[in-house]
């Protein structure tokens, strides 16, 4: 099993269905003209409302995934979205643990580790977010924590379920929104931590498991950041609203270090 590259657009609670639609088109287009080498898929990440619509109007060379999924599949969970429904309008692959859902939706490393559990378990890919505030940063705490949550969300995960399935995106929380990228180095540093911990837990399948890097990726720093051995490609929030910059990022990863015009 070899490490895939991955570009995912995260585009939070942002794009209406018309917008949605227009996107996927655009970016379909312009990934024609981009020779995507073996290995390297790029993603979408609408609203749930906008999924079946843009799920519609897929030619196939994107896919989708959720922004996030429930720890249960069905029941009495008023506005909850389980694996099942997502599978049901043919959607494959969920977002679980992002920052923002842990921060503002109050969902903690033992709910994460039940959504992880159980999307995987129904036959989802997800897409796994770590990543420490600044002031774990700044203590120097940082690796500390983002193994403590990675430990966590994986604390029920057997390597049978490890496979590419499982990706993982470092998202430092002080560089989310922020224009503050970290710095590659900084991100490489980090990737490597999580490969060896990933090593250490599934063997083989953790040591190939592709680990992101998502905080003010832009056209601009991307190519630096893909040239680092162990950032495996992107996830994508502002930068990712607009089907141009967004394929200015995939080029970049596509080229593997050198952004083309
Ligand atoms: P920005 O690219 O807007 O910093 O967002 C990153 C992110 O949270 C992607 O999930």
């Amino acid at each position: 099993m070899t490490r895939q590259r991955l570009v995912v657009a995260n585009w939070k609670q942002n794009t209406l269905t018309a917008a949605a639609t227009s996107w996927i088109r655009a970016v379909e287009a312009g990934l024609d003209n981009v020779p995507l080498p073996a290995g390297l898929s790029v993603a979408a990440a609408p609203s749930y409302v906008a999924l079946a619509a843009c799920r519609a109007a897929l030619a196939g060379r994107l896919t989708l995934m959720a922004q996030n999924v429930a720890a249960q599949d069905s029941g009495a969970f008023t506005g909850e979205v389980g694996p099942g429904m997502l599978i049901d309008v043919g959607i494959h692959a969920a977002i679980v643990g992002h920052s923002e859902r842990r921060s503002l939706f109050h969902e903690d490393d033992d709910l994460v580790g039940r959504k992880v559990a159980s999307a995987l378990s129904a036959g989802l890919s997800v897409v796994l977010c770590v990543g420490e505030p600044l002031a774990a940063r700044e203590a120097e705490t940082h690796e500390a924590f983002v193994l403590g949550q990675l430990e966590a969300a994986l604390a029920g995960i057997d390597v049978s379920a490890a496979d590419a399935r499982l990706v993982i995106a470092y998202e430092p929380v002080w560089a989310i929104g922020t224009g503050r990228t970290a710095q590659p180095e900084q991100a490489n540093e980090m990737h490597g931590a999580i490969r060896t911990f990933l090593s250490n837990r599934f063997g083989a399948a953790g040591r190939d498991r592709s680990i992101l890097y998502g905080g003010s990726v832009k056209p601009l720093n991307a190519a630096q950041l893909i040239a680092q051995p162990e950032i495996d490609g992107f996830l994508v929030g502002g930068a990712s609203l607009l089907a141009e910059p967004f394929l200015a990022i995939v080029r970049a990863v596509a080229s593997d270090g050198t952004v083309s015009p």
